[in-house]
């Protein structure tokens, strides 16, 4: 059920949101490394890491650091004024824009003023997301919507247009992954099922909801957040890869079908970034990762410019690699495959998903041959 949410109002008592009132919101698991109770004790820092931090501060303060943070902060304003230029008063509609890159999506976009329309299934989330929105000076209206469910799906396509009249800009930013080996996703064919309702038909459902009223206005943007592992191939990832690549398939075949009528699609390789979703998997705290506003500038730089695919040197090197070196590519990967881990809980055991992880980051010849493969595939999930 489609549920209108507005920030400090309760939402009406529809099906959904009687469901979550009944069951205690979850609250965003904060990746381990931050917990006081679970996170290993602190080592003492290397020298070697002492030395570079100090050497780092030093360079900041200096003249040429600050006169390279002033230029910095010069980009980042051009950059907001021409994402204003671009979606000032136009309609985005943002999927999972209650946590993680959605919500920096969100912010991001209301900021430059844009009419941002949030969806996700927690209508609590949503609020307080609109919560920030409106402390900020921007609109935002949200609607709870599990985009996995197609009837929904619909309805929530009618409610947006019925009041808004048409959609601008579609990121279909909701998305759920899976990690698990295929030896051990034998009996659970499900994991492909719902990776592939949310990530591939849920996406495509608003897709097919709102490019009508695009291709009529001859004017839309549609951006797919896919995943570096479309480029890449990671293994224990097929049901994720699989979900994602079905959808920048799809946009790819319609892309020139829509071309001469103004409707554009982007397809976003993003890499490993550092939000809720990636928290229950400990071993990639030890993982180079993008934060949400790194991840963020990436759509907003899709936004702006509208190119067909953004994604970072690595994932186009992986790509490259597959297609001309293919033996080599999958020696690789196998390599990876069996330096890293399966969770316990991808294999069907009991235990935290990433207790692997800890144990083995520890300090051993294993540790650091994860670290450096970690270090050079940089971005990549393995
Ligand atoms: N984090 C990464 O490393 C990474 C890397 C590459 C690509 N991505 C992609 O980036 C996108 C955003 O991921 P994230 O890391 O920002 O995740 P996140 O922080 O976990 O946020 C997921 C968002 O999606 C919403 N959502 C989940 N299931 C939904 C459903 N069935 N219907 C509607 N909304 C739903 C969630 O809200 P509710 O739970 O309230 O519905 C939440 O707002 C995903 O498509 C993901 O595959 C992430």
């Amino acid at each position: 059920m489609v549920t209108t949410i507005k920030a400090k109002v309760e939402p009406a008592p529809t099906k959904r949101s009687r469901a979550s009132a009944k069951a205690p919101v979850k609250p965003v698991r904060k990746p381990a490394a931050a917990s006081a109770t679970s996170a290993p004790p602190k080592r003492a820092r290397p020298a070697a890491v002492r030395t570079v931090k100090q050497v780092t501060r030093l360079m900041q303060d200096s003249p040429v650091g600050k006169a390279g943070a002033a230029a910095q902060a010069m980009v980042r304003a051009g950059k907001s004024s021409r994402l204003s230029q671009e979606v000032r008063n136009k309609v985005v509609v943002v999927t999972g824009a209650s946590s993680g890159i959605g919500e920096d999506c969100a912010l991001k976009l209301a900021a430059a003023g844009a009419v941002v329309v949030l969806a996700a299934r927690t209508p609590q989330k949503l609020a307080e997301t609109v919560t920030k929105i409106e402390q900020q000076g921007g609109r935002a209206f949200a609607y709870a919507c599990d985009i996995s469910d197609l009837a929904d799906c619909d309805r929530f396509c009618k409610t947006v247009l019925d009041k808004h009249g048409h959609v601008d800009i579609l990121i279909n930013n909701a998305g759920r992954s899976i990690r698990r080996s295929v030896k051990h996703s034998f009996d659970r064919f499900h994991d492909f099922e719902r990776t592939m309702q949310l990530n591939f038909f849920g996406a495509l459902r608003l897709i097919f909801g709102f490019a009508p009223t695009m291709l009529a206005r001859k004017q839309g943007h549609i951006i797919n957040i896919s995943s570096i592992g479309v480029l890449a191939s990671p293994p224990r990832f097929s049901a994720y890869v699989a979900s994602k690549a079905a959808l920048d398939a799809f946009s790819w075949c319609a892309a020139s079908e829509f071309a001469d009528s103004n409707v554009r699609f982007t397809t976003i390789n993003m890499p490993l970034v550092r939000t809720p979703m990636i928290a229950p998997t400990r071993l990639y705290d030890a993982f180079p990762a993008l934060s949400p506003d790194a991840a963020a500038e990436l759509v907003m730089k899709a936004v702006i410019e509208k190119p067909k695919r953004v994604a970072t040197g690595l994932g186009l090197v992986g790509a490259l690699a597959q297609a001309l070196t293919p033996g080599i590519s999958e020696f690789v990967l196998n390599q990876a495959f069996r330096l890293f881990p399966d969770s316990l809980a991808a294999q069907g055991k009991n235990g935290e998903t990433g207790e692997t992880a800890a144990q083995d980051l520890a300090g051993n010849p294993v540790a650091l041959a994860r670290k450096l493969f970690s270090q050079v595939f940089s971005g990549v999930h393995w």
